[in-house]
């Protein structure tokens, strides 16, 4: 049996945001009726987990410096969505419903053209300590 070619690293960083589940084409009882007390502005304490794959470099032992990986994720998600409002404050979420499944994949297309490619593997978005949704692709 030969090693893994590639070895997987990951980084959590994490974020407090407020949101609502709301879709505005719809009427107040139908947006109750899907999403119950969504629907309301609460807030979460959200984590946002980044596995990247790739080779050793054996120079440095590192597949990324996971400082590196670190600073991305804060640059590209964290400093826009830190202590906002999912709904209302963020350009690239507009037109979207908060969810965690849309925000897993907002958060991909952020990172995605940051990492060499087919480096992305996985990003899993907490949103409480129960439910989270996440992206992965393949490479
Ligand atoms: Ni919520």
């Amino acid at each position: 049996m030969t090693a893994p070619k590639n070895v997987r690293i990951s980084r959590r960083e994490g974020f407090n945001a407020a949101h609502q589940l709301r879709d505005a084409s719809l009427s107040e009882d139908e947006n109750r009726r899907l999403y119950g007390k969504c629907v309301n502005l609460h807030g979460h304490n959200y984590a946002v987990e980044v596995v990247v794959s790739g080779a050793i470099d054996p120079s440095t032992g590192y597949v990324m410096d996971l400082k590196r990986l670190s600073d991305l994720v804060t640059a590209e998600i964290i400093q826009h969505v830190d202590h906002r409002n999912l709904n209302t404050d963020v350009a690239w979420l507009h037109g979207q419903i908060p969810t965690a499944e849309n925000l897993a994949l907002a958060f991909w297309g952020r990172l995605r053209p940051h990492l060499p490619q087919g480096s992305l593997r996985r990003v899993r978005v907490h949103e409480t300590e129960k439910n989270w949704a996440e992206c992965s692709g393949d490479g």
